[in-house]
């Protein structure tokens, strides 16, 4: 059996890490579509090369652009390269929420081929983040689909979603076990470099884009008397070198799966509005400050792990200086998620082909 992969954005390249080892050790074949949503050596290549992620058989150079476009693009390339192959796979693949997965999950119903969802099932229940949009019809189209825990299972059965769904955990924990042990035995650059300090990463459009919600999360970090570290999604950079930046934030380029993840396990706090890192935060037992009003991870806000804060700086501050917390349990799964998706595949393809 063959499945054609569809990736883009830099989540997706780590999640892929995984899975794609899964299905190559189970025998099933995997051709890999990179749509080039993500382009910079910082924001790509770095992940498929420390990661060891199989070299796509094609990039499709798609690049930046408006929501429209951007999709409408990837889908015209898509199509064109599965119908120009010599073979129709049995299934397209994709993962979360972004324009690629989208456009993936369009391209193949067109085409009648069977899709594959993982991280299916999440909802913020904000239809203006493009996020939301691309993760609801992903799912209503979807045949095969893989949840991160029991809420996304109940949330698609609640919209009477039609194909066959199950929860496997979440294929990032399997990243995040497998791939700290190799960061913890690296001892990065930027271990070295700071102490003391929290991590932030901020790149949500609805945060960045309004001056009013940018200067209140600024201001928070001008409050707290602590070095914040934070690595700069490129779509920032002109934005905030056209500002006056607290004293104590370090700006740092758009860091490695390795680099982040020795950053994440020395800080003492993360503040963030990005979705894997509040998961990252909790597998590492940091405690996170969520810059938004809404997260799809619902079960991180258990035991205040979590805190939803919206760019609000007083709520930030509250967030900040709340006790720290003592109970920890395991979320999403036991780090075989991606074992479990390759078998599942198998035994689904295998009784239908
Ligand atoms: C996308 C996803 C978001 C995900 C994020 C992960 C959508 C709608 N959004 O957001 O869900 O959390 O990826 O990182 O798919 N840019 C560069 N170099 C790059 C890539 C982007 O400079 O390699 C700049 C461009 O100015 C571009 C902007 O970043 O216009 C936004 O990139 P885009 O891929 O559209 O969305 P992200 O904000 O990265």
């Amino acid at each position: 059996m063959e499945i054609i992969t569809v990736v883009g954005a830099r989540p997706q390249f780590i999640k892929a890490a995984v899975v794609s080892k899964a299905l190559h050790s189970i025998g099933i074949n995997e051709d890999i579509v990179h749509t080039g949503q993500h382009y910079d050596h910082s924001m790509s290549t770095i992940f498929w090369e420390e990661l060891d992620i199989p070299v796509p058989s094609t990039n499709l150079n798609i690049g930046s652009g408006s929501h429209g476009a951007q999709t409408g693009e990837m889908m015209i390339q898509l199509e064109s390269f599965i119908l120009n192959r010599k073979s129709t796979p049995n299934a397209i693949l994709v993962y979360g929420d972004t324009n690629s997965t989208l456009a993936g999950a369009l391209v193949a119903s067109k085409l009648h081929i069977p899709i594959i969802h993982i991280e299916a099932g999440l909802r913020s229940f904000n239809r203006k983040m493009p996020e939301e949009i691309n993760r609801l019809l992903t799912d209503q189209i979807s045949d095969i689909l893989f949840c991160s825990s029991e809420i996304g299972v109940h949330q698609l059965e609640k919209e009477q979603i039609e194909g066959s769904i199950y929860n496997v955990g979440d294929v990032m924990y399997d990243a995040f076990l497998t791939f700290s042990e190799i960061s913890k035995k690296k001892k990065t650059d930027t271990e070295l470099l700071f102490s003391d300090y929290l991590l932030a990463t901020i790149h949500r459009p609805s945060n960045t884009d309004s001056d009013n919600n940018l200067n209140q999360i600024l201001e928070a970090f001008n409050t707290i008397n602590q070095t914040i570290v934070w690595p700069v999604h490129p779509r920032n950079k002109q934005k905030l070198s056209n500002r006056n930046l607290p004293n104590n934030l370090v700006l740092l380029e758009p860091q490695s799966y390795f680099d982040m993840n020795a950053l994440l396990r020395n800080c003492e706090k993360v503040i963030t509005d990005s979705g894997g890192l509040q998961k990252e935060a909790y597998w590492a037992k940091k405690p996170c400050i969520t810059v938004r009003d809404e997260t799809e991870w619902v079960e991180t806000l258990h035991g205040g792990w979590n805190q939803l804060t919206g760019p609000d700086t007083n709520k930030i501050m509250k967030a900040f200086n709340a006790a720290p917390n003592t109970h920890w349990k395991p979320l999403y799964g036991d780090g075989n998620a991606a074992n479990a998706i390759a078998t599942k595949l198998k035994d689904f393809f295998e009784n239908i082909l």
